[in-house]
Parts: structure tokens; sequence; C-alpha cells
């Protein structure tokens, strides 16, 4: 049988491993999980030991600007990263009937790479095809804060080098996951809520995916 899999995304800020953590809690603690099967919590960049390299090369800010990952680069190491992380994890993980949450996936690169670069949206979608080999989610979560509130939570930590190209590439990336929460397997919830009223909103949609198997 073939295990779920659940997808966290949204802009930097947006509390995807609180709520990655407190669902995992949930659906441990009642019994969700098929009997014999486990709970694997991963992300993109860096779910498995190759990918770490490749999170390292692309969120390093110690390289100057002009030998950093080009855009195109980027968007290959993002592919890279991918492909493994399918191939090692996510899909062997599903085929045994084990869940699978990644903090990241897909939605990411059409927003960061796509809406947030301007790169191709095409070429974007050819990569993820050869990255994937036909492995989508069952449900996304968009968490979705103001890039305001985004910029507010971050204040206190260090920028990684996606997160240092500023508000305006922020609002593109924003506007992204915006346009991308209107396919029918994203569920955008509003993150400036209480973290009571967005777990219970995650978990209502958990009950209606599990419901609907
Ligand atoms: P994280 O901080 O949520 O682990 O994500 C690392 C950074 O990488 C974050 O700024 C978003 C960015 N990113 C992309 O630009 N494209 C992608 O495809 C992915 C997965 C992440």
């Amino acid at each position: 049988m073939k295990g779920k899999f659940i997808v966290f995304e949204g802009i930097d800020g947006s509390g995807k491993t609180t709520q990655i953590n407190q669902l995992s809690k949930w659906l441990i603690s009642n019994h969700l999980i098929p009997e014999n099967n486990q709970l694997v919590i991963t992300r993109e960049p860096g779910g498995t030991e190759l990918g770490q390299s490749i999170r390292s090369l692309l969120l390093d800010t110690s390289r100057d600007k002009n030998k950093s990952p080009d855009s195109i680069t980027e968007l290959l190491l993002y592919a890279a990263d991918r492909s493994q992380h399918v191939n090692e994890i996510i899909r062997p993980t599903l085929n045994k009937g084990d869940w699978v949450i990644s903090d990241r996936f897909c939605g990411s690169t059409l927003a960061y790479q796509g809406y947030g670069r301007k790169l191709d949206i095409k070429l974007i979608k050819n990569l993820e095809t050869i990255a994937t080999q036909g492995i989508s989610p069952d449900i996304t979560f968009l968490l979705d804060i103001p890039v305001e509130e985004s910029i507010k939570r971050r204040m206190n930590r260090k920028d990684d080098r996606i997160e240092k190209e500023g508000r305006e590439f922020l609002l593109n990336v924003s506007l992204g996951f915006q346009a991308l929460s209107m396919d029918s397997k994203w569920k955008k919830i509003s993150a400036i809520n209480s973290k009571e009223t967005i777990i219970s909103e995650i978990q209502s949609e958990i009950k209606k995916l599990l419901k609907n198997k």
C-alpha cells in the first residue's frame, strides 16, 4: 500500500517547522498512521546526505556574489537535491506504506526560482518531471504570512543566501505561492492566526484527506 505524502510550503518565517512537529505528534498520538507503518519527516534542500552538501552550496553566504551559483545553476542544484531526495527517501518510504512530511518540495522551486528569479516556468516544470518521476504530494499546506511579517520574524536570525535577496524578491515569491495555492491539492492556511487555530485547520484537512482515500 502506498503511504501519504504531505508537504509544507511558505515564505521564510512562516512557521513550517512548528506546524510539522505539531502535525507529526498528532498523527502518531491518534494512531492515524497505519499500524506497522512509520512517519518520516524530511526537508528540501538537504533531506539526504548528498543533499546536505547541495544545501551548503546553495545557501552559503560566504562566497563573493560573482562566485555564487547563477540562477540556472541554482535551479539545477535544487533539481539535483530533489532527484536524490525522491529516489533515496520519498519513493522508498511511500512504497512501504510509510508516510512522508516534507518541509518544502516542487512548489518552492516554482515560487522562488520561477516567480522570484523569473526563470521560465516551462523549464522548471520539465526539470520537476525529471526529478520527481511521477511522485507528487497528496496535500500541500501553504502557511501564508505577509512579507512584512516574514521580515519581522526573521529580524534576529542570520539570513541565508536566498533570504538575503530582500523584500521585493520575497514579495514575488509570495505572489507565486498565492498562485500555486489555487490548485485543489493545495490548502492555504493563514499562519498569522493563533497556533491552535492553525493546528486545528491542518488537522481538519488531514481528516478530509483520510476520508477520501
Ligand atoms: P529552508 O530555510 O526552509 O530550509 O529553505 C532553504 C531556502 O531555499 C529558502 O530560502 C527557500 C529556498 N528554496 C528555493 O529557493 N528553491 C527550492 O526549490 C527550495 C526547496 C528552497
